[in-house]
């Protein structure tokens, strides 16, 4: 059986290809019957149509609400009956209606070990803490922002050499990994969300979720 898949972007989409990679290779039992954007610079948008995957492009920007512009989302996106939606650098705050439409089948990729760093400019901000590791989580979405059970996370760490820039590459370089993964576990049906916890093979995840500690 292979998983039905919508991918969100808004962005390079470089989440979006590293999963297309791992289809290709059959890593993931999957496939993606759209990419939707809400911008129409997107790269994302050329990466998908490089793949022979169909485009679905909506402009925020042309609607006169998050509600109205959400419901679009959900018009242009349920006749493609996905399975697995992947927020993939999907910059956009949902509204709770379209999160309860695909809640437990809906997955988004943060930059930072949730819950710590919620919301935008993650790098910095750790930087700027003096943190001394870093990382991603894949998180189920639920209607709070960045705030529903993680599924996996990747920590890395962070030295005195770092700035936001070397933060991005190497928290990315994770992200590519672990989101791929996070695919793949939900495609085989061994990743589930169960009264607000996600379950690995039947068993509850801590809070954390799955950790890939990448620091040697
Ligand atoms: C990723 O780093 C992802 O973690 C981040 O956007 C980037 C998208 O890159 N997502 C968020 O900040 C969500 N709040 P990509 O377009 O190359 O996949």
């Amino acid at each position: 059986m292979s998983c039905n898949i919508v991918v969100l972007a808004s962005g390079s989409g470089s989440n979006l290809q590293a999963i297309m990679d791992q289809i290709a290779d059959n890593k993931i039992s999957g496939r993606i019957s759209a990419v939707l954007c809400n911008r129409p610079e997107a790269y994302a948008l050329e990466r998908a149509k490089k793949a022979g995957i169909p485009t679905i492009v909506l402009d925020h920007k042309s609607f006169d609400s998050r509600p109205a512009f959400d419901k679009a989302m959900i018009e242009a996106i349920d006749p493609h009956k996905p399975e697995l939606i992947v927020l993939a650098g999907f910059m956009r705050i949902l509204t709770p209606e379209f999160c309860e439409h695909y809640l437990g089948r809906m997955i988004n990729i943060h930059p930072a070990l949730l819950p710590s760093y919620k919301g935008l400019n993650t790098h910095q901000r750790v930087l700027d803490a003096g943190e001394s590791v870093h990382g991603c989580t894949v998180h189920f979405v639920t209607p709070d922002l960045d705030d529903g059970p993680n599924i996996i996370q990747a920590v890395v760490d962070v030295t005195s050499e770092d700035n936001a820039e070397t933060l991005v590459n190497k928290v990315q370089q994770q992200e590519h990994i672990i989101y791929p993964q996070a695919v793949a576990w939900f495609a085989e049906g061994r990743i589930k969300m169960i009264d607000q916890r996600t379950t690995l093979d039947e068993k509850p995840l801590g809070e954390t979720g799955y950790v890939v500690d990448s620091r040697t």
